[in-house]
């Protein structure tokens, strides 16, 4: 007990009050307005990037399209066919194809090469590659975007770091090398964010689904702006979706207050320091890592495992995110706690297992919270823009972190429901939002782009009238 109370003690900077809650969410709010606004948009640590999605599906939607899927550690090609009549997707097939470790940081031109190389595999086996088709593709990076089929990489984040691509249009990236294969071609392209392919995958089935969320091996959300706040674009009237990029939190050192020591190494020891902290707080890339800083820790001070380390335990990226879901089973974890400290290399007692669970537990918490905390921001905020007393929403999620871990979306719903008493969410998990979400923003691109060439022809043709009387 008495070693129970000390790891506590350890543990006490990951705990963090309803009120504590409420202050990040404030502060949130206030990112967002920066990153929203013309001039003060350039050192807004939350980039609020303009999608140039300005509608959500309305159900008419229908085609075919190539679906491209990249920001985690697998790429994937899809072939999607949207039918109208029964508003559901008809066939999908796929092929997934992985990404090595010296790819993803090597060069930009590798890595569309290696893009464009499986698209090619993938349109053969599909007996797809006389066809010119329109294609979405879900690219999970920040990016600012010019327009639908222009979209800029701003940096990597979740341990890509290819060289040559930051700064570019990657679109034409993809374009090129496709061009350098010669063997086939494809039609128009949209850039997706995976966000954004969450919302409207969710948002053909339900049409009030407005926001995305995506806590997986990163974590991000995007939300349904009203038009006349989205400063950096032309135009007041109507929507659009902005991708928050909302991993960026903290990256001008707003979060110092609530950073423990061990999240201070985890952003030290990556890949890119310095930039997602808020991301590095809570995805699947890094909560594995702050867990295992923990250990090592307590380890040290040996109030676990009689003080004896194990080199497994020391080495960075061996204590998997995914333990912590299984540990935190309901039926099976203590007994798969056991499993994993004993493949781990360490020597445990019954209560060196429990308190493993306890630091499991502490910081899936702390992600559920921080997310629920962002996300009751966002739903705010679409209250007051419509100057509602009460709003009903839905959010479209997806990700491994909520998927797999076995109460973080409990967790998560608990609180959000406590920081924004005046909305009713439901939470939607996307089926495919960066496969199917990709082609529903093709689909809407392509619906709004042919709405606006009638309506040029149609202004055109009575300026021709004019004219004649
Ligand atoms: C990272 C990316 C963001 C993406 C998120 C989830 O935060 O910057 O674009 O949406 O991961 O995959």
């Amino acid at each position: 007990h008495k070693c129970v109370a000390k790891v506590k003690k350890y543990l006490k900077p990951f705990l963090l009050s309803q009120e504590k809650l409420q202050e990040i969410s404030a502060r949130l709010k206030k990112n967002m307005i920066q990153g929203l606004g013309k001039h003060t948009h350039h050192k807004a640590p939350v980039k609020m990037l303009p999608t140039f999605v300005r509608a959500t599906p309305d159900g008419t939607e229908k085609g075919d399209f190539l679906a491209l899927d990249l920001g985690g550690t697998n790429f994937r090609v899809l072939y999607v066919r949207v039918m109208e009549e029964e508003q559901k997707v008809l066939k999908m097939d796929s092929q997934i194809c992985a990404i090595p470790q010296d790819i993803m940081r090597g060069t930009g031109e590798q890595l569309f090469d290696h893009i464009a190389a499986c698209l090619a595999d993938f349109l053969d086996s599909q007996n797809l590659k006389g066809q010119t088709l329109p294609l979405g593709f879900t690219f999970s990076f920040p990016c600012e975007q010019i327009e639908i089929d222009k979209s800029i990489l701003i940096h990597w984040t979740k341990g890509f770091s290819c060289s040559e691509v930051e700064g570019k249009d990657v679109v034409k990236l993809l374009r090129d090398a496709i061009h350098r294969r010669a063997d086939y071609d494809i039609g128009s392209v949209a850039m997706v964010n995976d966000t954004v392919g969450t919302m409207m995958s969710c948002g053909y089935k339900d049409q009030s689904c407005e926001i995305g969320m995506i806590i997986g091996t990163g974590t991000n959300a995007c939300y349904m702006e009203e038009m006349k706040n989205v400063k950096r674009v032309e135009g007041e009237d109507g929507r659009m979706c902005i991708n928050t990029e909302w991993g960026g939190f903290g990256d001008d050192g707003s979060l110092e207050d609530i950073q423990t020591q061990f999240d201070v190494v985890v952003d030290k020891t990556s890949i890119n320091p310095g930039i997602h902290i808020f991301e590095k707080m809570i995805s699947g890339m890094y909560l594995g890592e702050i867990v295992r800083l923990l250990l090592v820790k307590l380890t040290e001070d040996k109030l676990l495992f009689k003080g004896k380390t194990s080199e497994a335990l020391l080495t960075p990226g061996r204590f998997e995110t995914r333990f912590i879901s299984e540990i935190e089973e309901q039926d099976r974890g203590l007994k798969n706690c056991q499993n994993i400290l004993t493949e781990l290399g360490l020597k445990w007692d019954s209560v060196d297992v429990r308190l493993v669970r306890l630091v499991c537990d502490t910081v899936s918490i702390r992600s559920a919270h921080l997310c629920a905390a962002a996300l009751a921001t966002i739903v705010n905020r679409i209250r007051e823009n419509r100057g509602l007393d009460y709003l009903k929403t839905t959010v479209g999620v997806d990700g491994t972190v909520y998927r797999k871990h076995p109460n973080f979306s409990d967790k998560l719903q608990a609180m959000v429901h406590r920081l924004a008493p005046n909305c009713s969410i439901t939470f939607l998990v996307s089926e495919d939002g960066s496969g199917k979400g990709a082609a529903m923003v093709t689909a809407v691109a392509q619906r709004q782009a042919l709405s606006h060439l009638l309506e040029d022809s149609d202004s055109d043709r009575k300026e021709d009238e004019e004219e004649d009387k």
